[in-house]
C-alpha cells in the first residue's frame, strides 16, 4: 500500500469521498479534546458552530453563544495586548497563537491558549476562521 500523509488524497479513488469526507470531518469536530469554534469572518466574529469540548471547558451550551461574539470569553483580567495581536493577525490574513485569562459561564477564570486559521474561498477570501482551544496552565 502507497502511504500517503494528505487526508484528500487517500480516499479519492472511493465512490463514497464526499460521505467519507463529511463523516472524517464530523467525527474529528465531535470527539476532539481540544475546544473548536468556527465563526464568519464579519464583524464579531459571530459564532456558527461550537464541539462539545468547548461546552465542556466554557459551561456554554451551543444554543447560548451562537451568532455571538467569541469576545464573550473576555473579562476584566483578559490581556488586551494579546487580544490587540489578535486583530491585527486576523486583519493580516495570518494565523494567531496566544494565550490569555478567559471565563467560563459560571464567571471563573482559566488561561486559554488558542489558534485561529483564517478558513478562505476559492476566491482567496476569508469567509470564516477555525479556532482551536485548551485550557493551559496558569502562569
Ligand atoms: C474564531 C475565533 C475564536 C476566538 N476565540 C477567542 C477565545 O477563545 N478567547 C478570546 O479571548 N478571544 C477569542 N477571540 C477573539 C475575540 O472574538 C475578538 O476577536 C477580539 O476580542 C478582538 O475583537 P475586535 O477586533 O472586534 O476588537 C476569537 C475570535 C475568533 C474569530
Amino acid at each position: 500500500m502507497e502511504i500517503t500523509k494528505d487526508i484528500f488524497d487517500i480516499f479519492l479513488q472511493d465512490e463514497h469521498y464526499q460521505y467519507i469526507m463529511k463523516r472524517l470531518l464530523e467525527a474529528s469536530m465531535e470527539e476532539s479534546f481540544n475546544s473548536i469554534i468556527i465563526s464568519e469572518a464579519g464583524p464579531g466574529y459571530p459564532i456558527i458552530y461550537v464541539n462539545s469540548a468547548f461546552c465542556e471547558l466554557t459551561g456554554y451550551g451551543p444554543h447560548e453563544v451562537m451568532g455571538k461574539s467569541p469576545s464573550l470569553l473576555q473579562g476584566p483580567n483578559t490581556d488586551s495586548e494579546v487580544v490587540g495581536r489578535l486583530g491585527r493577525d486576523l486583519d493580516e490574513g495570518n494565523l494567531f497563537y496566544g494565550k490569555a485569562i478567559n471565563y467560563r459561564k459560571d464567571g471563573s477564570e482559566f488561561m486559554m491558549e488558542w489558534k485561529i486559521a483564517p478558513i478562505r474561498n476559492n476566491k482567496d477570501e476569508i469567509t470564516h476562521y477555525l479556532a482551536i482551544q485548551r485550557e493551559a496552565p496558569t502562569e
